[in-house]
């Protein structure tokens, strides 16, 4: 959930680890902290809010020392607060530690080590990390049997980097990502390389169950049973350094505006996956399809591909949920899953669940060095570069993209899929007078209090996909729905307070969705209208594009999004960092 970092190296760390830190700050973001080594003692420094507010405020970037760990967190256990910002030092201050993700055992770990008289000061399940280290650290003064004996008795799934009294550098990575970096000039280990690749590319991906140890002589690499690990250094793709805003207010508009390039790169990078993820598809005994949030919205727009142009049946499965009926898979079947990150816990134990049920998996994701990649027998990249807003917005399009490619290939072009096409239509949504518009719109629902999104047939998860961009960047109550179902309860909300955003291309869908606009205004609500056709029924209207239908889902998300991004800004929320969220949810 969160971002680890950590340097050991020739220059001041503290600087470099607050730069990594913000870069990474899209993880988690409700308090940070700086720990370094200097003068023989651990320094830490550490407060709630943003990198850029702590730092200016306590001075992380001024701490003395050239090694040192960092963390932005984004609390599990304990409020958020200074205390339970991390880094955490052990009770004696030998060692101070950061952490990613959660200690299951933590309350009988830390009894354990109260009686042994090593003191607590937060109420995070980290602490434990630190008095444990810590403890075994007493016992052996030994930094790698250390490790050796925590990591034995944690449970939970964790990264943590550690720093210790003789200034050495150690991390651990059990279920959760840990990159090292290698540089000219020093070494990292971060969660992201987001986290240091401005100063360098070459990388080693430790791998679960591994620990690493940094000292002044190099780099030493174990598994959890302290045998040596040799790993190769990659080159990390060029691309992950392209992470700044540029000319735009914030990433989420830039990501927003990055979409008629990024659909049509879904997938290139990766072509041969993709026509052997095809042919892997035809012959499937049966076919599910997992994802959380907007990576389930987009396999909801899967289910329909399939059925309606391919005549496969596809399941759609909430990742979070596929623990409560793991028996739905089987020998033979196919998993399709869905993430932009590839480090989502619930969308990792669905596809864990469907591998040991015999099931074999497909991943389409962006992160092609995740977790997700490295456990599926096929990996399809989306190619949509680093999405650094919280709110998933270019990835969810590629996501389409890719799976529209899919479908066409099954279906040998029954689709009639053209990107090139859609990439225009979006280019026009982009454009100054379409974004103009839509800024006019948003603030009109500053102070609105729930909004609904009506959608039929293919639209209907556009409308859900659109409702998760509103509550997420503006905080209003934001609802989707299969405009049929209005009338089986939702028109009992319908009053002069209530917005509705009616998705209504001029296709199959059409008719009905505007019967059910007319229904609605009549009990006063307002209406805004995405459509390629004018109609007297809306208050505002957005218009799109006229395409085939089947690719209208691709161009009619985009002015939903900006219209989410504008409301956000009329709000004064922070499109890129919405409140109580994380870009990567690496906890179940
Ligand atoms: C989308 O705007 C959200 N931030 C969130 O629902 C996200 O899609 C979900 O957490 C899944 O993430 P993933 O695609 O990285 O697995
Ligand atoms: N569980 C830890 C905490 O609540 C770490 C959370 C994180 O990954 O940021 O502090």
């Amino acid at each position: 959930m969160c971002s680890i970092i950590g340097y050991l190296g020739l220059n001041q760390a503290a600087p470099i680890i607050v730069k990594g830190l913000k870069r990474m700050e899209y993880r988690g973001y409700d308090s940070v902290g700086v720990a370094t080594f200097s003068n023989n003692q651990i320094l830490v420094r550490k407060g709630v809010g943003k990198v850029i507010e702590v730092n200016k405020s306590v001075r992380l970037d001024e701490l003395s020392g050239t090694v040192g760990i960092g963390h932005t967190r984004w609390a599990t256990h304990g409020m958020v607060t200074d205390t339970n910002a991390h880094p955490h030092p052990s009770s004696t201050g030998e060692v101070a530690i950061v952490h990613n993700g959660i200690i299951q055992n933590h309350e009988e770990l830390k009894k354990d080590l109260q009686q042994k008289g090593y003191a607590f000061k937060s109420q995070t399940d980290s602490e434990v990390i630190a008095n444990l280290l810590q403890y075994h650290y007493d016992k052996s003064r030994n930094i790698k049997q250390s490790i050796v004996d925590t990591v034995a008795d944690l449970k939970g799934d964790y990264a943590f980097v550690a720093v210790f009294e003789d200034g050495t550098l150690a991390a651990a990575r059990f279920h959760e990502p840990l990159i090292i970096g290698i540089g000219k000039q020093g070494y990292f280990i971060s969660s992201d390389v987001l986290g240091f690749v401005e100063h360098t590319d070459e990388v080693i991906y430790l791998d679960n169950m591994e620990f690493v140890i940094i000292g002044n002589s190099g780099i030493q690499i174990f598994d959890f049973n302290a045998n040596p690990v040799q790993h190769q250094i990659t080159k990390v793709s060029k691309e992950f350094a392209d992470v700044y805003k540029g000319e735009y207010a914030h990433f989420t508009l830039k990501e927003i505006s990055e979409q008629p390039t990024t659909i049509l790169n879904s997938g290139n990078n990766t072509k041969l996956e993709l026509d052997l993820a095809t042919d892997f598809i035809r012959h499937a005994k049966s076919l599910y399809i997992t994802g959380s949030g907007t990576s389930y919205n987009a396999a909801l727009v899967a289910k329909f591909l399939f059925s309606k142009y391919a005549k496969i049946k596809i399941e759609p499965i909430i990742s979070s949920e596929a623990h409560f009926s793991p028996d739905i898979f089987e020998q033979q079947s196919i998993l399709i899953a869905l993430s932009q990150s590839g480090e989502s816990a619930d969308v990792l134990e669905a596809a864990n669940i469907a591998k040991k049920a015999g099931s074999k998996i497909i991943s389409i994701v962006n992160i092609m060095t995740s977790s997700l990649a490295h456990l599926s027998s096929i990996s399809i990249g989306l190619g949509c570069g680093p999405e650094i807003g919280v709110a998933a917005t270019k990835s969810f399009t590629a996501q389409l993209a890719t799976l529209y490619k899919i479908v066409d290939k099954i279906s040998e072009g029954s689709l009639g899929l053209d990107l090139v096409k859609v990439s225009e239509a979006i280019k026009k949504s982009l454009s100054d007078d379409s974004k103009a518009k839509i800024q006019e719109i948003a603030k009109k629902l500053k102070d609105v209090s729930d909004i609904y999104v009506l959608g039929r047939g293919i639209h209907y998860p556009i409308a859900s996909e659109s409702s998760l961009k509103l509550k997420e960047l503006t905080y209003i109550h934001a609802e989707g729905l299969p405009g049929g179902e209005l009338k089986h309860g939702p028109l009992a909300l319908m009053d002069s307070n209530t917005y509705v955003i009616m998705i209504n291309p001029e296709d199959s869908t059409y008719s009905d969705t505007l019967t059910s606009a007319r229904e609605i205004k009549a009990r006063g609500a307002k209406i805004i209208g995405i459509s390629d056709k004018p109609s007297d029924v809306y208050d505002h209207w957005i218009e799109i594009p006229k395409i085939e239908e089947v690719m209208y889902p691709l161009v009619e998300i985009i002015p939903i999004q900006l219209l989410a991004y504008y409301a956000a800004i009329e709000k004064d929320t922070d499109p890129d960092y919405p409140r109580n969220l994380a870009k990567s949810v690496t906890v179940k």
